[in-house]
């Protein structure tokens, strides 16, 4: 097998992973590796539409403290308050270090930034480009900067399959798989930073992209890492029903900001009987009463009625949106939209402090593959773009001021996993695209927006079933071997922490501890054993 060495290496291509990049190589000591599963620009922050939270000065009616009181409230007792604060602390500045790289926010006739709201924000402070082609314009900008780097190198299709630990536990490097080839390649590098993403495609029904398989949350518990909070997966409530497709078209929240209302097949305005706060109310909650209303009207949708924005406004914010609508056949600026529930956000994963630290040394993680506490068990919407670029800022500032030399480490742990690796390729498993279905629907029925001891505990059988029927540790045949692979680490993680989480608290909701219960616990998780503090005997 080949082998190289890189003083780091970044896994993803995402707005964490792509800012990481730019801050590290302004240090010209650096030689960084990139690599990314698939092109450059393909990840989830890609279809960010609403926006990115920015606290701007200049915005009287906010305040730091506005923005924090608003996370935590989101949070449901489980964001950290110092977390919060640091990243809101932050927000203009990254803002206007995304502008130097080129991020055209939209402004409005006046020349000022233009904010927009979603659901649980007290004000508009959610700024946006493009309307609602946010993610877009950021990850383009981000990544024309990377590719004229001279000390970044860029590898794509190339899959991370594993984590180099040595035996004093430290992280030495990867094992990556290029996916065109089939070659696989050790790289050792001194710091290995993270930044694969979320894990959406462990439901059947969601918003993320084919990228989304959680494979850095799995490879960092594979190696022990510290897993935290994965019972919270975020539902979002709004996406287009559709014919069914391997990915949910987003209708953002803020075309509720704007002024649309959720309305049932009867036409009713129904979100103010579940919430006072209406169609604006926390994200968890929208989703619930979009539930239940389903559930009682006996439909498979709900629907958006955009007819109070004007249709300039439309045309101007939503043109993504309105063009995805027209490929499904539907005309917003005449018709209500068809919107359920999906699968959106990993508020969990892999435990990290504030400059993306994780409890192994060498080990990084940054934007939705870490889990720095900020989002608690409910993510406050367009408050990830932002957490990707604080906590990465943050990140590099560290290794920058922290310089180690890299260097090719023989240790036998680590030689065991280049051993395994360097196997010949078993013979690929058939069935293997409906084991995959099969994961992702027993999650979507059993462990999704309402959970239930029997339903989880069912689940929790069934991914043991097919755990049996998959038997790879290490080597696999291929990409969704691979990701399959992962998958059942996620879903499992998902699992346990919810069966272990006996009340309902934030996007995690038992029908059967419907209460939440006062004393708030983070639920942790490392291989072979679920780690809860203060675990609360409730019954
Ligand atoms: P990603 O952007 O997901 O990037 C992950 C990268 O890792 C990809 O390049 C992927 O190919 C690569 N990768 C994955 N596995 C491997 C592997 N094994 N080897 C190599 N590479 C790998 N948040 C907001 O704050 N505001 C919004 O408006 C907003 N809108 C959203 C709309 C949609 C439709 C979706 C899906 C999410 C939205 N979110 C939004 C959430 C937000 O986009 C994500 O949380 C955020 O972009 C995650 O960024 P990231 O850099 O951590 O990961
Ligand atoms: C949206 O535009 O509704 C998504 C925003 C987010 O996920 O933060």
């Amino acid at each position: 097998m080949r082998l190289s060495r890189h003083s780091i290496v970044i896994i993803g291509s995402g707005i964490a992973g792509l800012y990481a990049a730019i801050k590290l190589s302004q240090n010209k000591n650096n030689n960084i590796l990139l690599v990314t599963k698939s092109t450059l620009r393909e990840s989830n922050s890609r279809y960010a539409q609403g926006g990115i939270v920015g606290v701007l000065p200049e915005n009287t009616h906010d305040s730091i403290d506005l923005h924090v009181q608003d996370t935590l409230n989101a949070g449901a007792g489980l964001s950290d308050p110092e977390i919060a604060e640091f990243i809101s602390r932050n927000s203009s500045e990254v803002i206007a270090d995304l502008i130097t790289y080129g991020v055209n926010f939209d402004k409005n006739s006046d020349e000022k930034i233009a904010l927009t709201l979603e659901g649980a924000h007290s004000v508009r402070r959610i700024l946006h480009a493009g309307g609602d082609a946010t993610g877009k314009s950021i990850e383009i900008a981000l990544s024309n900067h990377v590719e004229n780097s001279s000390n970044i190198e860029i590898y794509q299709k190339t899959q991370a399959v594993d984590l180099l630990i040595d035996s004093k536990n430290v992280c030495r490097g990867i094992i990556v798989l290029n996916t065109e080839t089939g070659k696989y390649e050790t790289i050792f590098a001194s710091a290995v930073i993270i930044a694969s993403g979320g894990a959406g495609q462990v439901y059947s029904n969601t918003t993320n992209p084919k990228i989304a398989t959680g494979d850095g949350i799995a490879l960092a518990y594979r190696a022990n890492a510290i897993i935290q909070d994965m019972e919270f997966v975020q539902f979002h409530p709004t996406a287009l029903t559709m014919k069914e497709n391997e990915t949910r078209f987003l209708i953002s929240e803020s075309v509720r900001g704007e002024g649309a209302k959720l309305v049932n097949s009867n036409n009713e305005d129904f979100t103010q009987k579940y919430d006072e706060r209406g169609d604006l109310a926390p994200r968890d909650i929208v989703t619930r009463s979009i539930f239940f209303e389903m559930k009682d009207t006996d439909a498979h949708n709900v629907f958006l009625d955009t007819s109070s924005i004007e249709q300039e406004t439309l045309l101007k914010r939503f043109p993504n949106i309105i063009k995805a609508c027209k490929d499904n056949g539907i005309d917003i600026l005449n018709q209500n939209i068809p919107v359920s529930p999906a699968a959106h956000y990993i508020m969990g994963g892999i435990q990290i402090s504030a400059n993306g630290r994780t409890s192994i040394p060498g080990l990084f993680a940054i934007g939705e593959a870490g889990c720095s506490s900020l989002h608690g068990a409910n993510r406050l919407a367009s408050n990830s773009l932002l957490e990707c670029v604080v906590i990465s800022r943050e990140l590099a500032n560290y290794i920058n001021d922290n310089p180690k030399n890299s260097f090719m480490s023989q240790d036998a742990s680590i030689n065991h996993i280049i051993d395994e690796y360097d196997k010949k390729s078993p013979l690929p498993v058939k069935e293997i695209s409906a084991l995959i279905s099969a994961l992702k629907n027993i999650m979507w029925q059993s462990a999704g927006i309402i959970r239930t001891e029997k339903s989880l505990t069912e689940a929790l059988q069934f991914l043991n079933s097919l755990k049996n029927a998959f038997d790879r540790e290490y080597i696999c045949s291929s990409i969704e071997e691979y990701e399959f692979r992962n998958l059942l680490i996620i879903a499992e993680l998902i699992v346990k922490a919810a069966i272990a989480r006996k009340e309902s608290r934030g996007a995690h909701f038992r029908e059967d501890y419907p209460e939440t219960c006062e004393n708030a616990y983070h639920s942790y998780l490392q291989k072979e054993e679920l780690l809860v503090n203060n675990v609360l005997n409730v019954t």
